[in-house]
């Protein structure tokens, strides 16, 4: 079976490590892999809007001599008239070598990495994963701050629906002395399993907050983020929260000097444009790291040869249905439901999809 990188934590320390370093090699010497995937052809498929990461990943192939195949939103798709998300990624394994895909079903990125037969690349699983933001938000850190460890990380904004601060956090969780301040309003802090399966578990130092003027003096790295508008059920609430923080040059004058201001992007207005020209503010040089980690990930992808599986966890299957309404186990007839265990001590499982919490499915098996 080919590999599939649904997560960061996919890639070990040394992976990204790795990358890094080949990611920065192609920033510094672009014509050494001018021509190294020749022959080679990207699919895009993307069902939900995207900018930088589609453009990206296609960026990245023809900057490494590849090609591209894309479908740029559902409804140009055989999707649209009712094909799974196993079928088309099975259908796209005769077309391509390695395969990109953004779907709003949480979940969806498991399924079309299990049925593919060529390397597969999550860009976005709903509010779940976003392994190739971190990517890029990992490299800017190595590039402007030279460091992970030893770094305080302020993060602000949505931290509920915000797939790529879930990744960022899982990332950088596994670098000695960081600390996180996770800033946000008390409807949009981070999800219990961040908190409870990563923070908690390695013993991560973090403080919650809603105040960010006051996290401020005590920043490396503030990571600002969009409330996901697209994420909310009640339109009201979108709006009540909307324009919970808005950095502007007056709240950055307690930063740092040294501090970098990262945003994954698109930024609605949670950053005023003035900031734009603080030395501090790194997010447009950002969009262009990830495009050399995208480089770096789909030359690994394609020319790794003693790529192992992990051992998978305790599995049952479960007549219980999990309880996410943005799970593709929700819309998708062929799959089973299957939970992962994840604590043996108090017996909590995870949907093998979408990683909602269940405690103690009733076993078919
Ligand atoms: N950061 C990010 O994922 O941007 P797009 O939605 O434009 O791809």
């Amino acid at each position: 079976m080919a590999r599939s990188i649904n997560d960061v934590i996919d890639l070990t320390v040394e992976e990204l490590d790795e990358l890094i370093a080949v990611a920065s090699d192609m920033k510094d010497d672009p014509g050494k892999y001018a021509k190294i995937c020749e022959g080679k052809v990207l699919s895009t498929v993307f069902f939900e809007p995207s900018t930088r990461t589609r453009l990206s990943f296609e960026s990245a192939m023809y900057h490494l001599g590849g090609s591209v195949i894309s479908v740029p939103n559902e409804s140009s798709s055989s999707a649209s008239k009712g094909e799974s998300v196993a079928d088309t990624a099975r259908v796209i394994s005769n077309y391509a070598d390695i395969f990109v895909m953004r779907n709003p079903k949480e979940g969806s990125s498991y399924v079309a990495g299990k049925a593919a037969s060529i390397p597969f690349i999550n860009a976005g699983d709903g509010g779940h994963n976003h392994p190739t933001q971190t990517l890029a938000d990992l490299m800017t850190i190595k590039i402007e701050k030279g460091h992970f460890d030893n770094l305080t990380v302020g993060i602000c904004g949505d931290l509920r629906y915000g797939r790529t601060v879930h990744s960022l956090i899982n990332a950088l969780s596994r670098y000695p002395g960081v600390k996180f301040i996770l800033i946000s309003p008390e409807e949009l802090k981070i999800p219990d399993y961040v908190r409870r399966e990563i923070l908690e578990v390695y013993n991560i130092p973090y403080e919650e907050t809603g105040d960010l003027v006051a996290a401020m003096p005590e920043l490396d790295i503030l990571y600002m983020t969009r409330i996901q508008r697209e994420r909310f059920i009640d339109p009201a609430n979108y709006d009540r929260l909307k324009d919970s923080y808005i950095l502007d040059m007056e709240k950055l004058q307690t930063a740092k000097k040294d501090m970098i201001i990262m945003h994954p992007l698109p930024r609605v207005n949670e950053i005023s444009v003035k900031v734009d020209e603080d030395p501090r503010a790194v997010y447009f040089r950002q969009t262009l790291y990830g495009r050399y980690m995208r480089q770096a990930l789909i030359l690994k992808l394609l020319t790794e040869k003693d790529y192992k599986e992990p051992k998978p966890p305790k599995m049952i299957k479960s007549e219980v249905l999990c309880k996410n309404p943005r799970c593709i186990s929700q819309t998708e007839q062929e799959l089973e439901h299957i939970y992962k265990l994840v604590n043996e001590e108090h017996q909590i499982y995870r949907c093998i999809y979408c990683e909602s919490k269940m405690k103690m499915p009733q076993t078919i098996d």
